[in-house]
Order: C-alpha cells, then structure tokens, then sequence
C-alpha cells in the first residue's frame, strides 16, 4: 500500500496486536489467523493463557508455547508469550493496541462479541476479528484433541511441529491410509 507520497506504508501503522488463546495445541487454522494478523499489524504476539479454565490441558504450558514458536519461525514480526488473569490487564501492560481473534462458525460470534466489549470496557483495546479460512473453519482444538485421543491422524489439521510433538507421544500411531498395508 502507498501513502499520498508515494511512500510504502504499513496498513495500520504502529499497531500491536495481541493473539490470545489456550493453544492446546495450535491448530493450522490458528496458524492461518497469526499469518494473516502479521500482515495487517506491526507485530504480532500470540498469548498463550496460562491455566485454560475448560478444562486440564493435554500440553503444558512450556510445551504449547515451544510448538507455537516453531511454527512461526518464518514470521519475523510475530513473538510467543504468556499470560495469567485477565487479558485485559495482559493487553494494557504490553501497552497492545489491538486484540486479535479467529471466527470459525456463526455460533462464536456470539461468545466473542460479549467477550470483546468486556474486554473493549476493561481496557479500552478494540477487537478486531478475522473470518476463519473456511479450509480451517471446522478444527478446534478441542475436535483434533478428541479425535487424536480417539486414535485418528491429526496431520491435516495441526502444524508440523505440533504433530510431531502428538506423534512423539503416541509413537505407534500410523496414518489410516498405511493401516491396511500394516
Ligand atoms: O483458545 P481459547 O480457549 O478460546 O481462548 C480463551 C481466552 C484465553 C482468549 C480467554 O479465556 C481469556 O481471555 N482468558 C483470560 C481471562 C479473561 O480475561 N477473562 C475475561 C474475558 S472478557
């Protein structure tokens, strides 16, 4: 994009977004989300909240935030971190202009429009939301986490580095289409 002088200028310049989320794990649809926040915003940071209140995590924290920072090597204005308690204070302390968040399905328009004016109350940071990829629009990770536990190859819908690390700890997982040969 070019300003009126002809000079190239960021789409929203000095915009800091925050990507919060539990992460457990990453998802190729997260992924899509953080590849297109970095190139709308000046920096990205992917938020991974400390204690999901669903439920125990199947990755511990370290783990969600290592797979995470594998999987955005190749985006030089994105950073992992984490953060506990409201996403309201995290987002006034890194002095974030901006939260960022995926929108799979009509149904979570409605727990996030809530969720975006509590937070827009709280913190005066706007939500800005971005339609999910519809190749992505059906994985959570709640669904990859059933299904992985469940015994399915969860190739398609993780990053590399989240499935090596799912594989890892089921070694004897063997994609279905390998299953008649075995
Ligand atoms: O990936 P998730 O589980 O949908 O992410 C949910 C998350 C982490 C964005 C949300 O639970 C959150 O913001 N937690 C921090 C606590 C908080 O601020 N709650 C009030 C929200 S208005």
């Amino acid at each position: 994009m070019n300003g009126s002088s002809g000079t190239p200028v960021s789409a929203t310049p000095g915009h800091s977004a925050v990507y919060p989320g539990s992460f457990d794990p990453l998802t190729r649809g997260h992924l899509d989300v953080i590849e297109r926040a970095a190139q709308i915003f000046d920096r990205v940071t992917v938020a991974v909240v400390v204690n999901p209140q669903k439920r125990e995590p199947l990755f511990t924290l370290d783990e969600r935030e290592t797979m995470i920072r594998s999987s955005i090597a190749h985006l030089d204005n994105v950073e992992v971190d984490h953060f506990r308690g409201l996403l309201a204070d995290y987002v006034r302390r890194r002095h974030a202009t901006v939260i960022v968040k995926g929108l799979r399905v009509v149904s979570d328009f409605e727990n996030e429009m809530s969720t975006a004016l509590m937070n827009r109350s709280l913190s005066a940071v706007d939500t800005v939301f971005l339609p999910s990829d519809p190749r992505w629009s059906f994985v959570s990770s709640t669904l990859v986490k059933e299904v992985y536990n469940l015994g399915a190859d969860v190739a398609d819908y993780v990053p590399p580095a989240v499935l090596a690390l799912m594989r890892s700890r089921r070694p004897s997982t063997v994609p279905p289409h390998d299953r008649s040969s075995a």
